[in-house]
């Protein structure tokens, strides 16, 4: 792999281990059991991704908080259904940017339409 590719590997490793402290954090902070599960869920999944892009990379790295941190805040001041909608666009939007990986890194389509359906799902949780 080039070391352009190494480069955004490890920033989309980072960015998959960033949300899964952000997704446990939104989980406990969330009014209902559906929202805590759903969230739950994308939390354990984009584990998972990272360790796909760790597999390419070998990297290992530290997850950063601070999107965890602030997560309560933006909950706060945009409110539910706007942070969703701001957290389901993120969603799809890293789905479309994974899409040119695919090629030279196979398992990254996995992750790919992981997104795509945490897209979906978050979309689900609009009221
Ligand atoms: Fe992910």
């Amino acid at each position: 792999m080039t070391q352009k590719q190494l480069k955004e590997l490890l920033r989309s490793q980072q960015g998959e281990l960033n949300a899964v402290l952000m997704y446990q954090k939104l989980a406990k902070i969330v009014a209902t059991d559906k929202e805590r599960e759903a969230f739950l869920l994308l939390a354990k999944e984009e584990g998972r991704h990272a360790s796909v892009f760790h597999g390419y990379t070998k990297q290992a790295l530290k997850p950063k908080k601070t999107m965890a941190v602030i997560m309560p805040f933006l909950y706060r001041i945009f409110g539910k259904n706007r942070l969703y909608k701001i957290i389901a666009k993120a969603e799809y939007e890293a789905a479309a940017g994974y899409e040119h990986l695919i090629a030279d890194f196979p398992e990254v389509e996995s992750v790919k339409n992981d997104e795509k359906r945490h897209g979906d799902i978050v979309s689900s949780l609009l009221e």
